[in-house]
């Protein structure tokens, strides 16, 4: 059966759909041995041998695995980094499974964050037009005002001329001049909360992930994971399904 290469790619568990189609533009993707560029691209994949940077990936191979870890700070979810730095794939240890990051959390970001080789939850999670909640505790600079708060949940312009969505956001205490709140997210550009927080003038001290769609952190330690139930990843499958938009 035919299918286009960013969608076998992503079966294969190398990233989302629109990765893929990076990788393929990168030339970094090669289909018995030519490397292919073009993004219409369509193969059998039970006829050629497809290779990512130069190593064939199957889709066979792959049991479908999602763990949900509490990622400390002080390691990247970023594919190649150029410091050398820890990555978040050395906490997780399943042999014979590779898992890649759902999306990215900042080097200093801690909580919540999906690891998994099933391109399609990879997909409907990252793709901008499914709105998948996000929830983060903040812990910013300051004391925030309830018309910085009201700000913030109407949309702010970030320093790139960005305006954010509508957001929810709750005090949950100030202490020691600093405020610490919780905030909904529903897009996921780079360093959004921390950008957001800037706008309105509290830039943010710590930053931790707690809640992706109806999926809660709940009491795992940081550095820990557990694997996901099929009942948890059918349930976000579900849920991302529900915030598409713009469905491809
Ligand atoms: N927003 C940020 O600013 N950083 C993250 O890691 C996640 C969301």
């Amino acid at each position: 059966m035919e299918e286009r290469l960013q969608k076998y790619l992503a079966r294969c568990g190398i990233g989302s759909r629109r990765k893929c189609e990076e990788y393929i533009a990168q030339g970094l993707v090669a289909v018995d041995g030519e490397v292919i560029t073009e993004l219409g691209y369509k193969i059998d994949s039970g006829k050629v041998t497809v290779t990512f940077r130069g190593r064939e990936v199957k889709a066979e191979d792959q049991v479908l695995t999602t763990v949900m870890l509490n990622k400390p700070a002080g390691y990247v979810t970023t594919s190649h980094d150029q410091f050398g730095r820890p990555h978040v794939t050395q906490l997780v240890n399943l042999p014979g499974v590779r898992l890649y990051p759902v999306g990215r959390l900042d080097y200093q970001t801690t909580g919540l964050l999906l690891l998994t080789n099933d391109g399609d939850l990879t997909y409907r999670l990252t793709h901008p037009g499914h709105r998948v909640p996000k929830v983060y505790q903040a812990l910013i600079a300051g004391e925030i005002t309830s018309e910085e708060i009201r700000k913030l949940e109407k949309g702010v312009v970030l320093e790139d001329g960005f305006r954010t969505s509508p957001a929810e956001v709750r005090l949950v205490s100030m202490k020691s001049g600093n405020s610490k709140i919780e905030i909904t997210i529903y897009e996921g550009k780079n360093h959004q909360v921390r950008r957001m927080a800037k706008a309105v003038g509290h830039p943010v001290l710590r930053l931790k992930r707690i809640q992706e769609g109806g999926l809660r952190l709940g009491t795992l330690k940081e550095g820990e994971y557990r694997v996901l139930s099929e009942k948890e990843i059918r349930d976000l499958k579900r849920e991302a399904g529900g915030y598409v938009r713009n469905e491809r």
